[in-house]
């Protein structure tokens, strides 16, 4: 019943910032899903008699690609997999239940945000026993096996009904098909303060959740409908589709702009949140009032112990590089430890592990704490719900106080998406050389300070990871960062992400708050001549 199927390496199967994404058409391709997922076994030194956990964010492929992996896993001597109902986890609750079940390891089937459907992207990423995304040193054993490749393994079997709860059996393996929600819905109601946030959608507090036609769907129907009271059209874009309606799952306010216009229109409920593909970011927006990513985290590090989970404090905080130092001013005003890392919710993982951070968070809308080892979307529109329960503020009224009492990093990102690869390397690798020589140099009308490569040494085990992005900082305080997307399929994306302090002026437009900066970057890194762009693409 196992065959062994010769293979050659494919080119090219290197795990990005979160797992190997790739347009679905080349997933379909003979092998590349195969190649891949033996390179996983290959790369972890086997899976014989252990347990995983596997589920995807519904996008087109996802239902295949369970069923071959659940023949490979067989095939392979795999002693359980633990399975989505209908192939179906989001991120965050695969984390989990890898945690709940102490499995070894998980694989999760999802591009996150990145559109699906047959022309748009399909991924696959392995997640460690801790529940979170393999450190680089798994992933890179992944990647050299999947250069070395010669043969998979596959089981010739039917493929399983996923849709019918409960155990049985592929060759000698045990297959559990487990609903994909309760044990999650669980967990939060363990974290979270549900008879008070019951009570404030029971005062008249007005929601509108958008699940973008991707995998929170089901969640949020179950957490904010059936278990808070929330009414039943507080959820849109609730049925998750494997194209997800031809939307691009991003909760920002670029592609999440019908709730948007919602929030900023006349009938605007009290309170916004939108969810991605894989249900692991957020964006969080009041009435008339986005919250952005940064200040979101460091909103959640001033308040989450009105949260049960979290009442008896923090341990310590941590930030990506380019996400704001907003959060930096609330660690500081309380005494608790601030850890910055690179770019990736990997790099959280051991700071998580070793309790020296509670919470985290990404500028890329990205915010969690220890509950998991991923961001987790609806965990932060419950920390939200749960904060405005207990202060019944608005959300701009909650923002307001927040800079009254630490002040307002004005912050922004500019996205060239899509852009000649080759170039983007180039306009990097030209300002890297000359970082050394800029301290002192004017560049638009800044000055600046200090220039670096930024390099983190993980302060749990001691590795160091080089070259994640070039920070700038300015006299007066103010911040630049660039660095390349890692998580894109088509061209290069690059990121410019700017960052100024202001102790008393909180009503201006980030753009203009932050219009020296846009000039700086221009200035240093010739950005238009060289990607041939005359403006972002994105503006968050
Ligand atoms: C994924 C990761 C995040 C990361 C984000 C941005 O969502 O899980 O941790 O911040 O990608 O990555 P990029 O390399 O595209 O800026
Ligand atoms: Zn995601």
């Amino acid at each position: 019943m196992i065959q062994t199927i010769a293979t050659a390496p494919i080119a090219g199967q290197k795990p990005g910032t979160s797992g190997l994404r790739k347009k679905t058409a080349i997933f379909r391709q003979r092998a590349y899903l195969e190649n891949f997922v033996q390179s996983i076994w290959n790369g972890i030194g086997g899976i014989a008699g252990k347990v995983l956990v596997l589920g995807g964010d519904g996008r087109a492929f996802n239902a295949e690609a369970v069923q071959i992996i659940l023949k490979m896993a067989a095939a392979s001597g795999a002693a359980k997999v633990i399975v989505g109902q209908n192939g179906l986890l989001s991120t965050p609750a695969a984390s989990h239940l890898i945690r709940l079940r102490g499995a070894d390891g998980g694989i999760i089937l999802s591009a996150s945000h990145n559109p699906g459907g047959d022309d748009g992207d399909f991924g696959i990423k392995y997640n460690t026993a801790n529940g979170g995304p393999a450190p680089e040193s798994v992933t890179n054993a992944i990647f050299e096996a999947s250069e070395a490749i010669a043969e998979y393994q596959i089981l010739t079997a039917p493929d399983l009904d996923l849709a019918v709860l409960g155990l049985s059996q592929m060759g000698d393996m045990a297959v559990e098909v487990v609903d994909p929600v309760s044990d999650y819905a669980a967990l939060m109601e363990q974290l979270f303060d549900f008879a008070a946030i019951r009570a404030l959608f029971a005062s008249g507090f007005t929601l509108r959740f958008d699940a973008m036609h991707a995998i929170t769907g089901p969640y949020a129907r179950e957490i904010l409908v059936n278990r808070l009271g929330a009414p039943e059209a507080s959820v849109m874009n609730a049925v998750p589709l494997p194209d997800f309606g031809g939307g691009h799952p991003d909760p920002n306010p670029v592609w999440a702009h019908d709730l948007m216009e919602i929030m900023m229109g006349a009938q605007a409920p009290d309170f916004g949140a939108a969810s991605d593909g894989d249900g692991d970011r957020n964006m969080i927006v009041g009435r008339g009032c986005y919250v952005t990513p940064s200040d979101s985290l460091a909103v959640i590090a001033a308040n989450a112990h009105l949260a049960p989970g979290y009442a008896q404090g923090l341990a310590g905080v941590a930030r990506s590089m380019p996400t704001s130092a907003a959060l930096d001013r609330v660690a500081k005003a309380r005494g608790l430890p601030c850890f910055a890392t690179p770019t990736g919710w990997k790099f959280f993982g051991n700071l998580l592990d070793a309790g020296r951070a509670t919470l985290c968070g990404e500028e890329s809308a990205g915010t969690g704490s220890d509950h998991v080892r991923e961001k987790d979307g609806l965990w932060a529109v419950l920390m939200w719900l749960n904060i405005l329960a207990v202060k019944r503020q608005s959300v701009a009224d909650v923002m307001n106080a927040h800079w009254a009492e630490f002040g307002r990093n004005y912050y922004s990102r500019h996205d060239y998406e899509g852009v000649d690869k080759a170039a983007a390397e180039a306009l990097i690798a030209d300002l890297r050389g000359r970082l050394d020589k800029l301290a002192g140099l004017p560049a638009g009308p800044l000055t600046v300070t200090q220039a670096e490569d930024f390099s983190y040494t993980d302060p749990v085990d001691g590795s160091v990871t080089a070259a994640q992005g070039i920070q700038i900082m300015f006299e007066g305080g103010a911040r630049l960062v660039l660095r390349l997307s890692g998580t894109g399929t088509e061209g290069a994306t690059l990121r410019v992400y700017m960052e100024s302090f202001e102790s008393t002026d909180f009503d201006m437009d980030p753009q203009t708050a932050l219009g020296d900066l846009v000039l700086a970057a221009e200035a240093l890194a010739g950005i238009k001549i060289r990607l041939g762009r005359d403006a972002p693409d994105v503006v968050t």
